[in-house]
């Protein structure tokens, strides 16, 4: 039995993830992009995805905000939809990586375990948490939705930050600090994960 279904068998296609790599001359991964509304996950995400695809490298960003549009339209923000939120972007983005695709996501995926469900879906290595580590006081000053404003007059309830918790991961590949003296452009940013990527051989 495979969750609520039953009498479903594997089936295995002769081409396989090795085949698609060689085709394209990269491997397949993900990098996942964590952090508060905010704090710059979808320009980070965008920016990483201009400097690969410079490189000649095939990325595709799976963005929290635009999947909400679609796929996940009938999620809210309650504990459990949010983590079916990541449940289903994370299997989305292993189907990616099994395309030998840099798949970037790009959520505030606020709870551990939620993430770590994640990267137990995919091979040792092939997935790369990045923590954009943006204090709450800064992301809340920037405010590009209005959306901390309406939180903190109540009008949005269970915001991140504000009445619903993010919990900072512990233990990930990357962490870009934001922080007093140390701002980075997103570029600069990006091209700490790209060089990240060149040093564990993702780039061939
Ligand atoms: S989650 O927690 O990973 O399921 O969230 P995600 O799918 O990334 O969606 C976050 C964007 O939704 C907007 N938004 C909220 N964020 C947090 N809490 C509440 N209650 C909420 N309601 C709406 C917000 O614009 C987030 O966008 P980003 O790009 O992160 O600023």
């Amino acid at each position: 039995n495979v969750g609520n279904s039953t009498n479903i068998l594997w089936h295995e296609c002769p081409i396989q993830k090795r085949d698609r790599q060689q085709l394209l001359q990269q491997k397949g991964c993900v990098i996942w992009l964590t952090g508060l509304s905010g704090s710059g996950k979808s320009t980070l995400a965008c920016a990483l995805s201009q400097s690969l695809h410079s490189r000649g490298k095939l990325s595709y960003i799976l963005d929290g905000d635009n999947i909400r549009h679609g796929l996940n339209r009938d999620l809210s923000f309650r504990a459990e939809d949010r983590s079916e939120n990541i449940r289903r972007i994370g299997e989305v983005a292993k189907l990616f990586a099994d395309a030998g695709v840099i798949c970037i996501t790009s959520l505030i995926s606020p709870y551990q375990k939620d993430r770590d469900a994640c990267r137990a879906l995919l091979p040792e290595g092939d997935f790369i948490e990045v923590f954009i580590d943006v204090p709450l006081h800064v992301c809340e000053a920037r405010d590009p939705k209005g959306l901390y404003k309406l939180a903190r007059a109540g009008k949005i309830k269970g915001f991140t930050g504000i009445d619903d918790p993010y919990e900072p991961p512990c233990g990930c590949e990357i962490v870009l600090q934001q922080k007093g003296g140390d701002c980075k452009s997103p570029k600069d940013m990006a091209e700490l994960v790209v060089s990240y990527l060149e040093k564990i051989g993702h780039l061939q």
